[in-house]
């Protein structure tokens, strides 16, 4: 389970990488015609977000039939042509299993609303209580988190949209349709899995429980680690590469999730880093980002990990996040320099790099002027939330102008040609208008781009197992606005210093001498006293 120690995973939203046939909308074709490009990159790993049928109210993360591919991104002959010429390339699939909840039009659901018990059991339906639903839980994407059935009665839970009920796991019968799934896509020979938020499947054994956000109540539940355990050894997946997405999860339980001891999955990703700007844990409340909370959770989070023997997986974007230059760098002057240095900080870290599409040309946030523009079911709710709470439109605009789940869903920016080269077609979303700039193209041809320092930094870790393999510490750089850490392999030494600001910033005596071995800045300084803005730099330090 440790062969994927020095690889990096390319994260494609489908509906946005590229449209093979001119409907604006991103396809299994289109990512065949780009698998050179993927390699390009020296990822190992693909993960697709669910591109299997699905009435889309979730863009696919409401999925109707777990073993089909959605007409809408191709054929299952599509997609078998695929994953076999990734496999000559030498790249593996995850493919993305949403198996907290089905779509509601999933066929089990739709026998669990006609009243088959059995049926109903693969979901999570109680009796009213008070004439009321059994808890005052809120769903992630607003509004209450349990719908009312009238014919039957009964309440169910939803953690997400009321189209997404969700799934029992306590029921047996359940676990075993799960484990086909895996196993036949496993035969379709896909190398991994991402599991969409795994650590919510098991529910509390009891609802007699207060008011709040649902997933506080439900995550890392107690039948967790048993029920992910019995589905990686059942299925084989202990040889796989398998990450969990974790919700609002603790760092004792990533270690378990994630040692290989524990027979679960080989990583992890949590999300306490991408919080660090939610004023008072609220999404929907803009903050400067706290850099000191950000410092310090990488910390923790890097030293514990490795202590207890877990493996974290590392990133900043995601399908879920806005731009990270957008939000942690800066698209203006310094959009080069703090795009290459986040890159720097994730890529150097100990655990698994995780590229967006789009990350790698430092893509930023979509700049919509109006809620029309908008696609997500999240986007507009809040929106109206964020009215109803007495917000301007133009303030409303301006929260989902930095948090949309949107900002990163704008096409794949390819060219500086129609629509990005993205799509014939006007696609499905818009398009931030930067794209003449900031495009696959474009970055080619620049020696000097964001796109081929992505390149050095995978290539790095291929090359050098100090950054595959060694321990971490962070260093205190004596400035709050600058991280600094180092790794360590039996007697090498590695020293990271990254700049998290748009000044020059004075600095500790931290960086040994030795080689650079990557930097941001042609000419990178060495035993300076001083950072360029958003410089980054590494340095293997000279053996004493
Ligand atoms: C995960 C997915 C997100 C989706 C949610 C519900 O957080 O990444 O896109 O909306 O789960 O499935
Ligand atoms: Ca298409």
């Amino acid at each position: 389970m440790n062969g994927f120690k020095n690889s990096a995973v390319y994260q494609i939203y489908v509906k946005s990488f590229c449209d093979s046939n001119g409907d604006g909308i991103g396809d299994l074709n289109g990512i065949r015609s780009k698998l050179s490009y993927i390699k390009s990159l020296g990822v190992d790993y693909i993960w697709l977000t669910p591109f299997f049928p699905s009435p889309m109210v979730d863009n696919g993360y409401d999925v109707s039939d777990y073993t089909a591919v959605n007409p809408m991104f191709g054929t299952m002959a599509d997609c078998e042509a695929m994953i076999a010429e990734a496999d000559e390339l030498g790249m593996g699939f995850m493919f993305d299993m949403v198996f907290n909840h089905t779509s509601s039009e999933h066929e089990w659901f739709k026998k669990a609303l006609s009243g088959d018990p059995k049926y109903m059991d693969y979901y999570i339906f109680r009796d009213s209580v008070d004439g009321k639903a059994p808890t005052d839980w809120i769903a992630s994407f607003g509004g209450p988190a349990w719908d009312y059935v009238e014919s039957l009665d009964k309440w169910y839970l939803h953690l997400f949209d009321p189209k997404q009920p969700d799934l029992n796991w306590e029921n047996p019968e359940v676990r075993e349709e799960l484990k086909n799934v895996i196993r036949f896509w496993k035969d379709k020979g896909v190398k991994g899995f991402r599991f969409d938020v795994l650590n919510l499947i098991s529910k509390p054994a009891s609802f007699d429980l207060p008011a709040g956000p649902a997933h506080r109540f439900c995550k890392d539940g107690w039948h967790v680690h048993e029920f992910i355990r019995e589905m990686v050894t059942d299925t084989g997946l202990e040889d796989m590469v398998t990450v969990g997405e974790m919700a609002s999860t603790t760092l004792d339980n990533c270690i378990r999730y994630s040692n290989p001891r524990n027979h679960e999955l080989s990583m992890c990703f949590s999300f306490h880093h991408l919080k660090v700007d939610y004023r008072n844990g609220d999404k929907w409340a803009l903050m400067p980002p706290d850099l000191v909370s950000l410092r310090s959770l990488f910390k923790a989070w890097q030293e514990e990990m490795e202590k207890g023997g877990g493996w974290n997986a590392v990133f900043w974007d995601n399908h879920d996040q806005p731009r990270v230059v957008s939000r942690f760098g800066d698209e203006g002057k310094y959009w080069k320099q703090s795009a290459k240095m986040l890159a720097t900080f994730i890529h150097l870290l100990r655990g698994t790099p995780y590229i967006y599409q789009g990350e790698e040309l430092g893509m930023t946030n979509a700049h919509f002027a109006s809620i029309d523009q908008y696609r997500d079911v999240e986007a507009i709710n809040y929106f109206h939330i964020l009215l109803d709470r007495g917000e301007t439109e133009e303030d409303a605009l301006k929260v989902l102008g930095e948090r949309a789940r949107d900002n990163g869903r704008t096409p794949m920016q390819w060219t500086a040609g129609k629509n990005a080269g993205f799509s014939e077609a006007e696609p499905w979303i818009g398009l931030p208008d930067n794209y003449g700039r900031i495009n696959v193209e474009a970055e080619e041809s620049d020696p000097d781009s964001i796109l081929n320092y992505y390149r050095e930094l995978t290539r790095l870790r291929k090359e050098s197992s100090i950054i595959a393999e060694g321990g971490i510490r962070f260093l205190d750089s004596g400035n709050e606005k600058v991280f600094a850490y180092e790794r360590l392999l039996a007697k090498d030494r590695m020293v990271v210093v990254c700049n998290f600001s748009a000044e020059e910033e004075k600095i500790a005596d931290i960086l040994p001498e030795g080689r650079v071995v990557c930097g941001n800045y042609a000419d990178p300084p060495l035993h300076s006293d001083k950072l360029r803005p958003y410089e980054a730099v590494a340095v293997e330090a000279l053996q004493s």
